[in-house]
């Protein structure tokens, strides 16, 4: 995939600032700092596009990126980060809610989890949210860079098996830092695009 032209459209807080065009979108969704927003930099290859932080909690909007005039990545806000207050986790939970439960052009959505870890209650939580909605989810683990290769498989199988993630989702090893598994992300992510 050549990406010739990306852009934010906007910071959206809220349903009504949603861009309107009817162009399909793949959504992000992972615990905060796991790197959601390093995903997307990586394959649209703009270094910080989408602003990362080494602290939780960078991302607090949805924000919506335009690539190549086709589609839109929505970056959104993290969970599962304990220093956030009660309040502030129901106003993510109905900015979750009014996105994932009502956005039509929704094709498809990257679960980030840290290829490290056992995923927690929340990643399952999360996953099961996004089938309830019928969804298809591609599981990107990431960080492949901080584990050895002989460590990969096993890795994997513990996430497929704690996510008890269903055969027609994907489980995409992935790096930010290598940029390995790009190349099958993207052709993953055309097919729900185009599909
Ligand atoms: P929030 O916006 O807070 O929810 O976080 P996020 O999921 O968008 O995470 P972000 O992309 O900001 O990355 C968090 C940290 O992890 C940053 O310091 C990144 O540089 C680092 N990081 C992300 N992906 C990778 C990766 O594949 N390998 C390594 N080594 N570091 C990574
Ligand atoms: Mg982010």
């Amino acid at each position: 995939m050549k990406v010739n032209y990306v852009d934010i459209v906007i910071s959206a807080a809220s349903k009504k600032q949603y861009p309107k065009d009817p162009i399909p979108e793949i959504a992000l969704a992972g615990r905060s700092n796991v790197g959601k927003s390093s995903f997307i930099n990586k394959m649209i290859q703009r270094k910080n596009l989408a602003r990362t932080s080494s602290k939780p909690g960078k991302t607090q909007t949805l924000n919506f990126y335009i690539i190549n005039e086709e589609f839109h990545f929505v970056d959104v806000p993290g969970y599962g980060y304990a220093k956030v207050s009660k309040s502030e986790r129901a106003k993510w939970g109905r900015m979750m809610e009014e996105y994932f439960a009502e956005r039509e052009q929704l094709r498809a959505t990257a679960l980030v989890v840290d290829i490290r870890h056992k995923p927690t209650e929340d990643d399952q939580m999360m996953y099961d949210y996004l089938k309830h909605f019928e969804l298809p989810v591609m599981v990107i683990a990431t960080k492949l860079d901080k584990i050895k290769k002989g460590q990969r498989q096993k890795q994997l199988k513990t996430i497929i098996q704690t996510l008890e993630i269903e055969d027609e989702d994907n489980l995409i090893p992935f790096s930010a830092e290598t940029g390995e598994g790009k190349d099958l992300a993207w052709r993953t992510m055309l097919q729900y695009l185009n599909g």
